[in-house]
């Protein structure tokens, strides 16, 4: 309990570490864990600049670590947030669940996929929870999470107020949201999920996982991609051998893998420090055991700066840093 800190009643810790995917960083000046909506709203009341913690699946937070609060709305938050439920039951061909921002990603995927309701088992093998999924609207090649998002229920930063934004308002985008500007933190979001069989949902589950484990180092201590896939326009993505869909040719253009280019540009495999670009997938940028958040940080400025001298492209970061003063 902290009253000078406009937290009490919630659990807080000072100088708490912050888990990441990367396993590097420092710690956050004070962490909070609210254990309901209202202790959510209660810190943004207080803090509106606060720093909100998912899975830090998507995170490279500084050795120094970061000043100020850090809002803990990971799967160890263990408050009302990190609950889902099934709202819906009537129809036979969907059903509408009920997830708090700190549920789990893996966790939902796996009891839904139990269930025989599909739609997030697209999302498989990406460490997430589900505020951090919407909010950076995570995904891949069979689907992204606004597939599935109905409502998101959030708190807005600026004046406390809870909110309620259908999914046609949330501005989802290409790893985007509204809340990846962060103006509004998500509670909790309902989702829409189709019926199907558990062993239908399985299979695909099986066949996503399967597609990651043979194209990225599933085990290595990174962020997935570090940066987006850009858009290339047809005739430059043509030049460097990508297959041009008759889609991407009605529209003139096409994301092309960021990973592609950074391998073309000799990266794989280059390490800098603690730091080192991985050999199966040039996008993701692993960690050593021990190793320095600088390192991946410099990394990451020296892969992007090889591909622009390449290529004359410039990539688009899309891993979330906390508490470096060089932008990238
Ligand atoms: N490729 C290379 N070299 C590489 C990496 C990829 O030549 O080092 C080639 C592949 O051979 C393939 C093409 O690039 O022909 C596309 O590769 P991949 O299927 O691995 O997909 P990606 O576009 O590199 C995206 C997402 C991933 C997601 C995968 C699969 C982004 C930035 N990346 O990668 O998402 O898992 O598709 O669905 O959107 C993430 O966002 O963290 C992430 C890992």
């Amino acid at each position: 309990m902290r009253d000078g800190l406009g937290l009490a009643g919630i659990r807080v810790l000072n100088n708490a570490p912050i888990p990441t995917w990367f396993g590097v960083g420092g710690p956050a000046e004070v962490l909070a864990s609210p254990a309901t909506a209202a202790e959510l709203q209660q810190c943004l009341r207080a803090h509106p600049g606060a720093k909100i913690l998912g899975d830090g699946a998507n995170l490279l937070v500084a050795d120094a670590g970061v000043r100020g609060l850090v809002i803990d709305l990971s799967d160890r938050n263990r408050g009302e947030l990190s609950n889902w439920r099934e709202i819906s039951g009537a129809s036979t061909d969907h059903t509408v669940i009920e997830a708090g921002a700190a549920v789990h990603n893996f966790k939902l995927i796996n009891a839904t996929a139990e269930l025989g309701l599909s739609g997030l088992e697209n999302l498989a093998g990406i460490p997430a929870t589900v505020g951090g999924a919407i909010a950076m609207n995570a995904g891949g090649k069979f689907g992204s999470m606004a597939d599935v998002v109905l409502e998101v229920d959030c708190v807005h930063r600026g004046t406390g107020e809870f909110r309620t934004l259908a999914a046609s308002d949330c501005d989802f985008g290409y790893r985007h949201s509204c809340f990846s500007l962060g103006a509004s933190v998500i509670v909790r979001a309902r989702l829409r999920l189709l019926r199907h069989t558990a062993e239908q949902v399985k299979a695909k589950y099986k066949e996503v996982s399967a597609y990651k484990l043979s194209t990225q180092p599933m085990s290595a201590s990174s962020a997935g991609c570090m940066f987006k896939n850009p858009t290339l326009v047809c005739a430059r993505a043509a030049e460097l051998g990508v297959s041009i869909t008759a889609a991407a040719a009605a529209a003139g253009a096409l994301r092309v893998s960021a990973g592609l280019l950074i391998d073309r540009a000799g990266c794989k495999g280059l390490r800098l420090g603690t730091a080192s670009v991985s050999d199966q997938h040039g996008n993701f940028l692993t960690a050593d055991k021990q190793g320095r958040a600088d390192d991946v940080h410099a990394l990451a400025l020296e892969v992007s700066r090889r591909v622009a001298a390449r290529f004359g492209i410039t990539l688009e970061r899309e891993v979330v840093m906390w508490g470096f003063d060089s932008a990238l």
